[in-house]
Parts: C-alpha cells; sequence; structure tokens
C-alpha cells in the first residue's frame, strides 16, 4: 500500500508520497515541496537528506550491515579481490572468469602512464602532499586522453584507465617523492602486487612478493571500495551531475577525501597515537580531552555520520593488522595502544551516549603500517581503494537520462537591498 505523509502549513494540508527502498528504508519524496508549498527545508550536512536513489552499495547503520550490490562486505574481503569486487561495483554483478580475465587484461593494458606525465612529477617539490599530487595528475589524464565518454566502450575504457594508471601515478608520486627511480608495471603481476612492486623495488634491492600481504592489500581496499553518499562519494555524484568528464568527477573526489574528517583520519589517528606515544601520555588524556566540550580535539578514528554502532570494516580491518603482524612476526605499540584506547573509550559513559565507536579508520593506520606504506600516502592509499565506488556511483548518475544537475537551494539571512555609496563618500 502507498504510504504519505501529510504536511499542514497555513490551513492547508499537502501530502508527499514515501518512497520505501529495497530493505524497508523510507524517505519522503519532496522533489514537489517548493512547487506546491513555496518551502524549501534546511538540513546542515545532509544528515536527514537522502541525495539519490542508488543500487550499488547498502548500510544498515544500527546493525552494522555492509553489503556491496547484496554481497556482505565480509564474504567479499575474505572470498573476493579488489579487481573482482571493483567489477562487481561498476557492472552490477559478479564477474565471470572470462569477463574477470578480459577486464585484469584491460586493466594490465592501461597501467603504464604516458611518459611526459613524469615532467609534472619532476616539477612537484618533494615535499608535496600526494593527494594533492594525484588530484592534480587526475585531472591531467584528460589531457593525455581525451576521448568523449559518449559512446560505451570509451566509458569502459576510461574506467579502467583510471582504475589502472590512479595505481600507477600514486607509486610514482612516492619514488619521486624519495627521489628514486620510477619502477614500471609489470605484466606477470597481479593489480595489487603490482603497486607494492612499483612502491618498494629498486635496482639495489627486489622487492619480494609476499602472497600474504597481497592478500591483505586486496582486503583493505576491498574494505574501502565503495560506501554509498560519503562526503566525496557525493562531491563526485555533484560534479558529475553537471556532464563533468569522469577524471574531473574523480579529481573532484579526491579532493574532499583529503579532508581530516574524512579520508585524512587514517592518517590522523596514527599522528595522534604517535604523539601520545612520543610524549609518555596516557589514553585517558585522550579521552578526557574528547569529551571536553571546550577542546576542538576530536578521537581521529571514533565515530561516524551513519554507523550508530561498531564500523563492520573495522573489526575486520583490525583482523588484518593482527594477521600481517603476525606472519612478520611483528609488533606495533600503536596497536597496543589503540586496542587500550578502544577499550576505554567502549566503557565510557561519554562514548556509549554519543553512539562513539572505532571506524575502519581506526585500524586501517596499524595495516598500511605493517606494509611499509609511509604515513603521508595512507590517504592516497584510501582514495585507490574508494575509486571503484566513486566511478560506479558517477556511472549510476551518468547512465540516468533524468540525472538532474544538483543545485541546492538556501535561507537568505543576509542584509535586505541596500544601496552602493561611492567610495568617496564612504
Ligand atoms: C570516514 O560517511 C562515510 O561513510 C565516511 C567513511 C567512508 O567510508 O567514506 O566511513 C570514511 O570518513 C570515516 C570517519 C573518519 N573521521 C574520523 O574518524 C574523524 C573523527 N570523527 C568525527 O569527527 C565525527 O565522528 C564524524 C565527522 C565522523 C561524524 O560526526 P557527525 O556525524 O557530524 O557528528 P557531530 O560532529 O555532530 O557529533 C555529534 C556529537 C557531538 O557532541 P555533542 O555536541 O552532540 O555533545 O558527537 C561528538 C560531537 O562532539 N563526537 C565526537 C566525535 N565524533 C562525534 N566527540 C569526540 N570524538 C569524536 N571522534
Amino acid at each position: 500500500m502507498d504510504e504519505y505523509v501529510k504536511l499542514i502549513y497555513k490551513e492547508k494540508t499537502y501530502e508527499f508520497p514515501v518512497i520505501i527502498g529495497s530493505e524497508g528504508e523510507k524517505a519522503i519524496d519532496i522533489s514537489q515541496l517548493l512547487k506546491e508549498t513555496g518551502l524549501t527545508t534546511v538540513d546542515p550536512g545532509f544528515a536527514n537528506t537522502s541525495s539519490c536513489i542508488s543500487a550499488i552499495t547498502y548500510i544498515d547503520d544500527e546493525k552494522g550491515i555492509l553489503r556491496y550490490r547484496g554481497i556482505p562486505i565480509e564474504q567479499l574481503a575474505e572470498q573476493s579481490s579488489f579487481v573482482e569486487t571493483a567489477y562487481l561495483l561498476i557492472n552490477g554483478k559478479l564477474p565471470t572468469q572470462n569477463e574477470l580475465t578480459s577486464f585484469s587484461v584491460m586493466l594490465n593494458d592501461q597501467s603504464l602512464v604516458h611518459e611526459d606525465m613524469q615532467f609534472f612529477f619532476q616539477k612537484f617539490p618533494r615535499s608535496s602532499p600526494p593527494m594533492g599530487i594525484l588530484s592534480s595528475m587526475v585531472t591531467a589524464l584528460r589531457s593525455f586522453y581525451p576521448e568523449l565518454q559518449t559512446i560505451e566502450e570509451e566509458i569502459n575504457r576510461t574506467v579502467t584507465r583510471l582504475l589502472s594508471k590512479v595505481r600507477t601515478l600514486a607509486a610514482m608520486s612516492y619514488k619521486f617523492s624519495r627521489g628514486h627511480k620510477v619502477v614500471y608495471p609489470r605484466q606477470d603481476l597481479s593489480y595489487c602486487a603490482n603497486f607494492l612492486n612499483m612502491m618498494f623495488h629498486s635496482p639495489v634491492r627486489s622487492y619480494k612478493i609476499d602472497e600474504d600481504i597481497v592478500k591483505s592489500l586486496n582486503a583493505f581496499w576491498v574494505l574501502h571500495a565503495d560506501h554509498e553518499q560519503n562526503c566525496s562519494t557525493s562531491t563526485v555524484r555533484m560534479v558529475g551531475s553537471g556532464r563533468a568528464n569522469l577524471y574531473a568527477s574523480i579529481s573532484a573526489g579526491i579532493a574532499a577525501l583529503w579532508s581530516p574528517l574524512h579520508g585524512g583520519a587514517n592518517q590522523a589517528v596514527i599522528e595522534m597515537l604517535s604523539g601520545l606515544r612520543e610524549q609518555g601520555g596516557k589514553v585517558s588524556q585522550l579521552i578526557e580531552r574528547a569529551k571536553d566540550k571546550n577542546d576542538p580535539f576530536r578521537l581521529m578514528g571514533f565515530g561516524h555520520r551513519v554507523y550508530k554502532t561498531y564500523d563492520p570494516r573495522a573489526k575486520i580491518m583490525k583482523k588484518i593488522g593482527d594477521q600481517i603482524l603476525k606472519k612478520l612476526s611483528a609488533t606495533d605499540p600503536l596497536l597496543d595502544l589503540a586496542v587500550e584506547l578502544e577499550t576505554v573509550a567502549l566503557n565510557d559513559d561519554y562514548f556509549i551516549d554519543h553512539n562513539l565507536y572505532p571506524n575502519f579508520d581506526f585500524y586501517s593506520g596499524i595495516v598500511l603500517r605493517a606494509i611499509g606504506i609511509p604515513t603521508n600516502m595512507f590517504t592516497v592509499m584510501f582514495a585507490i581503494g574508494r575509486l571503484p565506488g566513486w566511478i560506479a556511483q558517477w556511472k549510476e548518475g551518468f547512465d540516468n537520462p533524468k540525472w538532474k544537475l544538483s543545485r541546492p537551494r538556501q535561507v537568505y539571512i543576509g542584509p535586505s537591498e541596500t544601496r552602493y555609496i561611492p567610495i568617496a563618500d564612504r
């Protein structure tokens, strides 16, 4: 039976339909609100607003459920690969063996970047932030690959080009930052193994591919691959709604992910824990600062706009961290500190009352440190992982002939009409 909500305004009653999602979540369709009532809505941060109708990713914020195209994240992290999950998100189904093979071949064929792009790297200062380099280089890809995106095969070629080249560009930025020779992708290596080799191989020290580390990196990127309408994905959709090309839309998403409250949190967690350890501080100090309303400090890696329970990805991320450290017979004092901090926070009334649990950024830095990724590249690792989700979300809009230009309204509280005063009279 159709559901409606009634709005009574100035003695007039309006009815607006309720849209019901495939998992039962409900939303009021207010697409006719302004036209019928002259009213708009105000929702800072869009915490109460669904920006679109999507079939890609489902989150249950109370039960801590996350599914890509209906498949639980736990199964994908355990059994799938990042390339296969990327195919699933972008194409809406798991690939057959033939489809996966041809997708992997396309990724391999696209893994080199135009040699002239190296000149850009040479001109960036060595200390340039990797996220700034990545966003710039993704925009620059459009200059080197100007094909139109109006036909299906061009879209698929652009998609695999981005998925493959963003990984290569990330590794190149690391090599240039250290003044080291760029390592080229190899045909005999998988997507993740190629990235690790491009990052850590050098002419004087071969990088030994460890299949367990490769498996962990696959799971790490599977966990990052999509997360419905988060800040950076909403940015990609916003830019794409103007029919901007995919490179420009993705570059905007990278810029949005660069923010400390969003994609920059994985780096901020490690800096927070490292700072505490170096100062010989106590976990209780961080907890007290996080609770102090007069202190702008936030416990990085804690809290989430959507999850009001444990982020399902955080549990898996911690397991990956434990597995890698065990495999390497290594320990990480920051992991011990993180576990202690989590235990104290989860038993503290402030965190309980505010539904503040670890999100997946809380443990992702431990995984990246164990793999050997430098801290300033943590958010780049997030961007590589989120790329399939951004592409899938952009494509979902692009394939919809009714995709509307995103243009929110506002409530104006500035001055009423005033007269211009010539400078001589001011
Ligand atoms: C990601 O959206 C996604 O899906 C994102 C993401 C993805 O996969 O794309 O999951 C990735 O961005 C994860 C989040 C990473 N960020 C952090 O770890 C940064 C620390 N977390 C917070 O800044 C915060 O929790 C947010 C930004 C993540 C969410 O905050 P909201 O939903 O905007 O909530 P809010 O800022 O209005 O806070 C509500 C209350 C406030 O207290 P009151 O004023 O109501 O008393 O909770 C408090 C806040 O002070 N609070 C925190 C806190 N987070 C919220 N207090 C201390 N430490 C924190 N981390």
